[in-house]
């Protein structure tokens, strides 16, 4: 291939683009590794979608995808004015960096978070602070206390999973009345309480969610955010000037069959918090150090074995999991909360190489 960098455009020289888990094609894998549901969509969301699938695919969706709005606003009792939907959460993501958190003071977020932050920094040239997390991995809201362009973390935090009660972030809000604090809820279904319930009383609140996690749907891309109507119309105009229809046919249709379906989200939503109490105590046993976790995985360490080469065992056994090679976390290894039968095949893998020779 040419070198034909000298026709792009500079700021694109610079870029540092995120790394998303891997998606192997190998079929036989146990994938632990990039926090996907490990139950499949509800039955209705797929019939939904198979009727979706018509002669109406010719047309445009609905730019506003109103139909959605209306579905999230009746789940969490919000406004259709409150609610932005983009095309997963990192979509929504991406608009919120640009449209709500470029000033002139740098944004704080953990030091060890969600790795696609600082690639939204570089992307739309915002300064960032990172704000360490305290030696037992969780977020300090005292440490937040200093003059900002704007806040943002997840809650659960990723790639640790810990939560943060919700009464720590209204007073985080209490005392940050002039800038933007973002709540990325990706992971809040599996044992959190969401901020949504704060919106009204802090109008530089924003919330973002997504269908990826605890609805079972990574493949259909669906995020949204929550706030107040002000905030969401700043995010409305970056999409506006961005694409119209982030959301096609399918993806507001399949959708919105999610959220009406409750019982099915809160069965699996449920059965995973279970099986992840029960993979903690596996790991545990095993003599890992397990970080308490209110998210759809496990962030653990080895006292006496090395994450990389743990990871590499595994997925010569053909199970996958996320290791990041990043100061203070390169001893843990990131694992996704399985069917019962991948934990106790991912336990089982361990215990095997645990006991083995080295
Ligand atoms: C903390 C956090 N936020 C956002 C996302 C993006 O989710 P999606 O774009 O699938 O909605 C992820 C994905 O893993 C995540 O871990």
């Amino acid at each position: 291939m040419a070198n034909q960098d000298k026709f792009w455009s500079p700021a694109i020289r610079d870029l540092t683009r995120y790394t998303p888990g891997e998606q192997p094609r190998l079929n036989d894998l146990i994938k632990l590794n990039t926090n996907e549901n490990p139950y499949p969509p509800s039955p209705k969301v797929l019939e939904t979608l198979r009727g979706e699938m018509g002669e109406t695919l010719r047309l445009y969706p609905d730019p506003d995808a109103d139909r959605l709005k209306e579905a999230i606003g009746r789940f969490y009792g919000v406004e259709k004015h409150q609610i932005f939907v983009g095309n997963g959460s990192d979509e929504v993501l991406a608009h919120a960096f640009q449209a709500l958190l470029k000033h002139d003071l740098p944004i704080l977020f953990p030091d060890i978070t969600y790795s696609f932050y600082p690639v939204y920094c570089g992307l739309y040239g915002i300064e960032h602070t990172c704000i360490p997390l305290t030696e037992r991995f969780d977020i300090r809201i005292d440490d937040y206390r200093r003059p900002n362009g704007g806040i943002i973390f997840p809650n659960p935090n990723a790639p640790t999973g810990c939560l943060l009660p919700l009464a720590h972030i209204k007073a985080l809000l209490e005392n940050n009345t002039e800038s933007v604090v973002v709540i990325d809820e990706a992971y809040i279904d599996f044992g959190g309480e969401s901020a949504v319930a704060a919106v009204e009383r802090f109008p530089n609140l924003l919330v973002i969610q997504t269908l990826s996690k605890s609805r079972s749907l990574a493949g259909l891309r669906v995020g949204f955010a929550i706030g107040d109507a002000g905030l969401i119309e700043a995010l409305e105009r970056v999409k506006g000037s961005f694409n119209s229809y982030p959301l096609d046919r399918l993806a507001i249709a399949g959708a919105v069959a999610a959220f009406e379906d409750r019982d099915y989200f809160e069965s699996t939503r449920l059965a995973i918090i279970r099986s992840r109490n029960q993979l903690v105590r596996e790991l545990s046993g095993l003599g890992f150090e397990v970080l308490p976790s209110g998210a759809n995985f496990v962030f653990a360490r080895h006292p006496h074995r090395d994450a990389a080469e743990l990871a590499a065992l595994l997925r010569q056994r053909h199970i996958i999991v996320r290791h990041f090679r990043q100061p203070r976390i390169e001893q843990f290894l990131r694992i996704t909360v399985g069917t019962d039968a991948q934990c106790r095949a991912l336990a089982e893998a361990l215990a095997s190489i645990l006991e083995s020779p080295r």
